[in-house]
């Protein structure tokens, strides 16, 4: 139970890998509070996730709306950042407004987030960020999700240097079986998940327990600062 009184704030915490991470740290003894914008998710997890677990309404890229919360939060020990919208398509035709919608929510959100929550955190205490193994392996239509991806994982970079001594990673996830892809057509998903898992080294795709694990280390780890840890089944290697 190494993060025993631990209080840990996860924004995005009610779905997928988010909600892993939340089951994580409870697992080894923290509290938790998850945020994001629906309530209804925000319900269904606090129901899953038992007493240890609050949570709170909240859109991270709404800086004002962040501040305040982080100030209802008071002190606590971890941030993780899940949330945030990705984006595909071809370059060519893929509009701006659409490629600078999700920087605005998945590289502005997490830079908001961590700003507002940054005079809360013990100084003893660690950030984890969410990147995405297309930053280091895009495949076609990926490049705007690629410059995000990378983006936030120099924004850490620079962030390790600048919070010091609090720590700052990020966890950069390959294909991971989550709500994300809840839009998709069941027998387009089951295909994708299938052909990717195929070109993999380890031949499936990732449960969301699976990239948990990567936050609670990032979290525990005390020599660990400025890294992206790769937690892709071995995309980057086949
Ligand atoms: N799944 C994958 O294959 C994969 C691969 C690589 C990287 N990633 C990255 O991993 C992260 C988590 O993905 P996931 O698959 O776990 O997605 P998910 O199941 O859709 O969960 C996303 C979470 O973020 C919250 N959220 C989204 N926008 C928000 C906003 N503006 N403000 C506050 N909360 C917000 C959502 O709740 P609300 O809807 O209630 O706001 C939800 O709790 C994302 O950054 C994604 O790009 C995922």
């Amino acid at each position: 139970m190494s993060l025993e009184n631990h209080r840990v704030v996860i924004v995005g915490g009610t779905s997928g890998i988010g909600l892993a991470v939340a089951k994580a740290f409870l697992n080894r003894g923290a509290d938790v509070i998850v945020a994001s914008r629906s309530e209804e998710k925000i319900q269904a997890a606090k129901t899953e996730l038992g007493e240890r677990a609050s949570g709170h309404v909240l859109d991270f890229r709404n800086e004002e709306n962040v501040k305040a919360f982080f100030e209802t939060v008071g002190e606590f020990d971890d941030l993780v950042v899940t949330a945030g919208d990705g984006v595909m398509g071809p370059f060519e035709s893929l509009p701006v407004d659409e490629a600078k919608s999700a920087f605005d929510s998945k590289f502005w959100g997490q830079y908001v987030t961590v700003k507002a929550a940054l005079p809360h955190v013990k100084k003893s205490g660690s950030i984890t960020l969410t990147s995405g193994v297309y930053g280091q392996r895009p495949p076609q239509g990926a490049s705007a999700l690629a410059a995000i991806n990378s983006a936030v994982e120099g924004l850490a970079r620079g962030l390790a240097v600048d919070a010091a001594p609090i720590r700052v990673n990020v966890v950069s996830p390959g294909l991971v079986d989550t709500p994300i892809y809840s839009g998709m057509e069941q027998t387009a998903r089951e295909g994708m998940f299938d052909a990717v898992a195929q070109s993999l080294l380890l031949k499936h795709v990732a449960k969301p327990e699976e990239i948990a694990e990567a936050y609670v280390y990032l979290a525990e780890n005390t020599f660990t600062t400025g890294s992206t840890m790769q937690i892709e089944g071995g995309a980057l290697l086949s």
